[in-house]
């Protein structure tokens, strides 16, 4: 079986993998899961083909679990549209929206979670914890159930979708609410870990990232074993842009592709410190004490990856733009309306941006581009029926049914 280390990215002390172990002890840098590719390289692309297009069809390069732990609800093997109106739109030849939504709880964190969880089994772990705009709340309180753990889940009052809300309570997690951020919670549910037998799994788990980075290999496998110019994606903590990097240098380093995608993040106006620092060229985080947008799922002021993001950045000679609230509602009505696919708004966030990096010719027309959808709009119906109403009431009569459709004469 393929053995993994953790090794930390910024003093490089390796540990192992069998106790608990979310920061560098020492300096408390980020965790990197290790592993030795060199076993790995021979027949892989068949053994892949002859599994269905899931998480665990790349289970060489995920960490090693005895079948018996691993907890499953068919995470992954998520649709790639080609959204060609969208492109004609922004007069861009290639343009591909990769659905997330369609995981089993609605988002991209479930990639994570199958393999975060199982390992929170693997290890003997009774109870799972995280702090969430959502998302990450949902998808641990469905895997925490199909696991039989005990889940707690800490949020920022008021600020959570119904949807995602709903989920986490249906699926049974014990959901605490703040009258604080997203960042406060995360604080608070780190140092619960630390001090009581529970298992952290926000993205600064690094075997959580492991389950993300198989969104870069669907990727990859779904254009035909190549990968794209550039990947959108919306970016809170900052853990998933992180995931897509080590996914597509992966695939490098098993000498399955030469290229590498520009890795394009997207933050809201009102929580976009990642964003800035970026643009800045600096080596710090300035964080954002009160984030505040209407892509609540991002809604982050200090996100934990961020030195994990702005290395995958600058690795991939990558970029980030700012966006609006109104340019993500604008986005997310344009893939609603002209493909068919509705988005929360965050995910909306990364088509929001096409025409930012279009403008700063970090794309160009003949750009390959995919953008990130990475959650289902359904978790957040408030976002949508907040704007002007577009429904009208009229008398229960075909008459005044005809006049209001203006069909009389057609
Ligand atoms: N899109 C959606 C729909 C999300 O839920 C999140 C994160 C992101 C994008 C950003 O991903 O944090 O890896 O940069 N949601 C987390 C949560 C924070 O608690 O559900 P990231």
């Amino acid at each position: 079986m393929n053995r993994t280390s953790l090794r930390c990215m910024e003093c490089h002390r390796s540990y192992g993998d069998d106790a608990p172990l979310y920061k560098c002890p020492v300096c408390k840098g980020l965790l990197e899961v290790v592993y030795d590719y060199s076993k790995q390289k021979a027949g892989i692309r068949q053994k892949w083909s002859a599994r269905p297009i899931s998480v665990w069809r790349y289970r060489e390069l995920l960490p090693p679990i005895d079948q018996f732990h691993i907890v499953s609800l068919g995470e992954g093997g998520t649709p790639l549209y080609p959204v060609d109106r969208i492109a004609s739109h922004l007069h861009l030849d290639e343009l591909f929206l990769k659905n997330e939504g369609a995981n089993p709880t609605g988002s991209f964190k479930d990639r994570g979670m199958t393999v975060g969880v199982s390992k929170a089994v693997a290890l003997g772990m009774r109870v799972v914890a995280c702090a969430s705009t959502g998302n990450t709340s949902a998808s641990l309180a469905a895997y925490g159930a199909r696991a039989g753990l005990r889940c707690m889940v800490l949020v920022p009052e008021g600020k959570v979708a119904l949807g995602k809300l709903s989920q986490a309570i249906v699926h049974g997690a014990e959901v605490v609410t703040i009258d604080g951020n997203f960042d406060q919670a995360l604080r608070l549910v780190e140092e619960i870990c630390r001090r009581f037998p529970v298992y952290l799994l926000n993205s600064v788990n690094p075997f959580r990232l492991e389950g993300q980075k198989t969104l870069a290999f669907e990727i990859w496998e779904q254009l035909g074993n190549v990968v794209p110019d550039a990947v959108v994606v919306p970016v809170g903590n900052a853990g998933n842009i992180s995931a897509l990097w080590s996914g597509f240098t992966e695939l490098q380093q098993l000498g399955l592709t030469e290229k590498l995608p520009r890795l394009l993040g997207v933050q809201a106006e009102g929580a976009a410190p990642l964003a800035r620092s970026f643009k800045s060229g600096r080596d710090d985080l300035t964080p954002v004490r009160n984030p505040e947008t209407v892509a609540t799922a991002i809604r982050i002021g200090f996100p934990v990856n961020w030195r994990k993001a702005i290395r995958a950045l600058r690795e991939s000679d990558g970029s980030m733009v700012i966006v609006s609230d109104h340019e993500i509602l604008s986005a997310q009505k344009l893939i609603a309306r002209g493909e068919g696919v509705f988005v929360e708004p965050a995910s909306a966030a990364s088509v929001a941006a096409l025409p930012h990096f279009l403008e700063e010719d970090v794309l160009s027309s003949e750009s390959q581009v995919i953008c990130i959808a990475t959650g289902h709009g359904l978790k957040d119906p408030a976002a949508v029926l907040s704007t002007p109403q577009q429904k009208r009431l009229v008398a229960a009569s075909v008459e005044s049914i005809v006049e209001s459709f203006q069909l009389a004469g057609s």
